[in-house]
């Protein structure tokens, strides 16, 4: 602003003990207009110039933006990260503005009013799944909800997907709630159901176990919804919390790639939370613990099969056995683009024996 003006505006004010001194600091960038792009004006739109200037470490621990001017008087807190890789995902942005884009509401956008009058045992599995979803999905919540004040306002776009993730977990412990309630039958028992992810110490750690392995898990199981889903209720909800799910594996995936490439010491660190992660989902017999324990692989299955004869019950095995399967490669094909390939020796026996041979 011209000097003369702030001058002017200063007489005009005169008694009101106005200060206006901000008004002669511009912005480091001053001057610099960004216009949408095809998708609107996004987050990586405006990560740009010295605003797009991550550093890989900070001692911002004040919840000064990054790119705002510093204050000497700030209260310091100590619990921000001082460091990038702590919570970096290059995807985070992105996956940001998909999740604020494609947000939906469990009251109406389900059809409800078309649910069909299914079989005693049939609603019975799927109240059952929906008890144990309902439970993994209030834990998935819970586990990143933890982290969100140690991100540094450095690296904000990581708390923004964290909202967006605290968000899609809230949506999806309602939609498997109104379902298991929806029919008649109501919650029945959910097991331990992921209960053990609350225990982990480190943001890496979360991602390990959290969105590499067990969400991982989830979404393969909901990419195959359309298998087990006995109506156009069901196949919608299983779609719509599956297109949230690939957001939250995509994230720690990213997550996991930059540990990987900025910090390979951690390598080992990161294979022992993976054997701890396996071996809790491997408990039981080889096809139970992957999404769920006995009761509700058991549910899948009579799902899966179409009713509780042996003809079904026999159809629905070799189907869970597909999903397991699916899980199985799926989590080996994120292992290789986060750069832990060598993990394919090294899995829990019974997750090992569901690879397919190595694609070279
Ligand atoms: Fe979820
Ligand atoms: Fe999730």
């Amino acid at each position: 602003m011209r000097p003369e003006l702030i001058e002017e505006l200063r007489k005009e004010t005169a008694g009101e003990d106005l200060d206006l001194s901000w008004l002669e600091k511009p912005a480091a960038q001053h001057g610099l207009r960004i216009a949408p792009g095809k998708r609107g004006l996004t987050l990586e739109d405006i990560a740009t110039e010295s605003y797009g200037d991550i550093p890989a470490s900070t001692r911002n621990q004040t919840g000064r933006m990054r790119g705002a001017a510093s204050r000497p008087d700030a209260q310091s807190t100590q619990q921000m990260w001082p460091s990038k890789s702590a919570s970096w995902s290059e995807s985070a942005m992105l996956l940001y503005e998909e999740a604020v884009q494609r947000q939906w509401s469990s009251a109406t956008d389900i059809p409800w009013d078309q649910m069909p009058e299914l079989d005693d045992d049939i609603e019975m599995a799927m109240s059952q799944l929906c008890t144990f979803l309902t439970q993994v999905e209030f834990i998935a919540g819970d586990v990143p909800g933890q982290y969100a004040p140690n991100v540094s306002a450095e690296y904000f776009e990581v708390g923004l997907f964290l909202a967006s993730q605290i968000m899609d977990e809230a949506r999806h412990l309602d939609v498997f709630r109104k379902r298991a309630l929806a029919n008649g039958i109501g919650l029945l028992s959910a097991g331990p159901g992921a209960i053990g992810l609350l225990t982990a110490q480190d943001f890496t750690e979360m991602a390990s176990t959290l969105h590499l392995v067990g969400e991982g898990f989830v979404q393969s199981m909901f990419r195959m919804g359309e298998l087990f889903a006995q109506s156009e209720v069901d196949k919608r909800m299983f779609r719509l919390a599956a297109q949230d799910e690939s957001r939250h594996v995509a994230f720690g995936v990213m997550h996991m790639k930059y540990v990987m490439d900025v910090q390979p010491e951690r390598r080992e660190e990161i294979h022992t939370y993976l054997d701890r992660m396996e071996g809790q989902l491997g408990a039981g017999s080889a096809q139970a613990g992957l999404t769920g324990g006995g009761a509700t692989s058991e549910a899948l299955a009579i799902l899966l099969g179409g009713g509780t004869s042996e003809a079904q019950l026999n159809e629905g095995y070799r189907k869970l056995l597909a999903i397991r399967k699916r899980q199985v490669n799926e989590y080996m094909h994120r292992l290789e683009v986060v750069g832990l390939g060598d993990r394919r020796e090294r899995m829990a026996p019974m997750m090992q024996m569901l690879l397919d041979p190595p694609r070279n």
